[in-house]
């Protein structure tokens, strides 16, 4: 009797100490025995995270993409990155999935190199929050005051040109692009256009954009390690403008509708909280990171092509001469002016067709679903990717070729055409972005003519496209 108590007592020990582990291999047994979608997910927690970022460090992120979708499926595949499970959506299909179900079947998510150098990133990838920071953005973004910018805009690029490219004879056009970006965005979101203070940011704010999207290793000497570091010698600098800015508020000697950086001090949501100063500084680094570099890479592209077709550049250079004359020779460019430049714009578009500035956006699954008749668990992290339409032939013919009359008309098919995403996240900075890039389009060729010095001047994505070596370019006054 007592021997079968014992053995009674030790199976309901075992039972309770093991129960979570047999559950846990159950689930793990019902999961391996769930359709998921066809792939791979190489390595122990590295998963396929070096051939993604690999691809693009060799300049062909397309390549990642194209493989798995003609291996295993084009419509979704599975895969492992930057340490989560992961599915891959493809196709128009994949991209309106993902767009329209957001908060619904899915919600944004970034990678966790992100919230690490961006603490609060992990609080407003909440819908709520995300919702409250858009609308915030959106009021900023919007096309009436977006008018107000273009003359600053015209200005800043004006100055620029003047400063840095005129009476040289070669220069370099990424880092220039960037400062030119840098300084709109340092103007227009917190009123810095001090060259000290902009020179002061430039560096710590390279190293950290290419560090964000990185495997999360943080020891010396590694891309996340010294994005992090980066990142607080930023937020140091970017605390004092904040207390800086609260004191001139409070003394009238700013305007709540001055820039991006008074709004977000000025406003409180509907419980009269105000943000921290915590969370505003992080989310001005990503409005200046975001709102920089992609912009930036997509000017680089546009000299980049125009350098390799003159056909392009004629016809880009004869839309903006017939703005320029028709205006005064000292009078800004306007509004109007800008929804004059259809044909340019089209160029711009695809620029950022064949080379788009981000290459796609990570979402998370909120619960169990299937999708194309595969099992999605809750938590898998799903993936749409440009680079599964942009360069399809299916929805662009001939896709090598550099013709921007895709964009005429209806333009392409819904949800082919994505460098800014869609859905409720889509890129709020999409209209700004498009101001800065015409802007500067229209000064640029209004001015100069170019060449490239290196002819095969390879490409590395990074986490956005640029040329190795920074596009160096043989400029030329243009002779109107
Ligand atoms: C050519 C320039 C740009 C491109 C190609 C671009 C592209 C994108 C894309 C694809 C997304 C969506 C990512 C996703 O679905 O997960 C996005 C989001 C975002 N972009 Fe842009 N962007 C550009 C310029 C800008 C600018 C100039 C700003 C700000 C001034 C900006 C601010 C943002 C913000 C705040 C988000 C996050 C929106 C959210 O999570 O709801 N972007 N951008």
């Amino acid at each position: 009797m007592e021997q079968i108590s014992l053995s009674w007592l030790i199976t309901l020990v075992a039972l309770f100490l093991f129960l979570p582990l047999i559950l846990l291999s159950t689930r793990n047994k019902a999961n391996t025995s769930n359709n998921f979608p066809p792939g791979k997910t190489g390595w122990p927690i590295i998963g396929e995270s070096l051939e993604f970022l690999n691809t693009g460090r060799r300049g062909v992120p397309e390549k990642f993409i194209h493989d798995r979708m003609q291996k295993f499926s084009s419509h979704i595949f599975r895969t492992s990155l930057l340490g989560e499970p992961a599915a891959v959506l493809c196709g128009p299909t994949g991209n309106k999935f993902l767009y329209s179900n957001e908060n619904k079947l899915v919600q944004a998510w970034w990678p966790s190199s992100v919230y690490k150098i961006f603490p609060s990133t992990g609080q407003s990838s909440s819908s709520e929050e995300a919702i409250k920071m858009r609308k915030m953005l959106l009021s900023f973004f919007k096309p009436e005051a977006l008018q107000r910018y273009v003359e600053t805009m015209d200005t800043i690029a004006k100055q620029h040109l003047k400063n840095e490219w005129e009476n040289r004879k070669e220069v370099m056009v990424f880092p220039l692009s960037k400062g030119y970006t840098f300084a709109l965005a340092c103007k227009l979101f917190m009123s810095i256009d001090d060259p000290i203070q902009l020179a002061r940011f430039a560096d710590p704010f390279a190293i950290l954009a290419s560090g964000v999207i990185a495997i999360p290793i943080n020891l010396p000497g590694t891309s996340f390690n010294k994005a992090i570091k980066a990142s607080e010698l930023i937020r140091k600098d970017l605390h004092k403008i904040i207390k800086q800015r609260k004191i001139e508020l409070a003394e009238k000697r700013a305007s709540p509708m001055q820039d991006v950086l008074s709004h977000m001090l000025s406003t409180s949501d509907e419980n009269g909280t105000f943000m921290s100063e915590m969370d505003i500084a992080d989310k001005i680094l990503g409005l200046l990171i975001g709102g920089h570099d992609t912009a930036s890479a997509a000017i680089t592209f546009v000299m980049k092509f125009l350098a390799e077709l003159p056909h392009i550049y004629n016809d880009v250079h004869k839309e903006q001469m017939e703005i320029l004359k028709s205006k005064g020779s000292r009078e800004l460019l306007k509004w109007e002016d800008i929804q004059k430049m259809k044909y340019s714009w089209n160029v711009a578009c695809e620029v950022m067709r064949l080379a788009p500035p981000l290459q796609g956006g990570f979402r998370e699954a909120l619960a169990d679903f299937t999708y194309n008749g595969f099992s999605i668990p809750k938590g898998w992290k799903l993936y749409w990717s440009t680079n599964s339409t942009h360069k399809n032939s299916t929805y662009f013919p001939n896709p090598e070729n550099f013709d921007p009359s895709r964009y005429e008309g209806n333009g392409p098919a819904p949800y082919t055409y994505v460098p800014f995403g869609g859905g409720p996240r889509m890129c709020p900075g999409k209209e700004y972005a498009r101001l800065e890039i015409l802007v500067f389009m229209h000064n640029v060729v209004t001015k100069f003519k170019w060449e490239k010095i290196l002819p095969d001047e390879n490409i590395v994505v990074n986490p956005m496209p640029v040329p190795a070596k920074g596009l160096p370019i043989r400029l030329e006054p243009q002779v109107c």
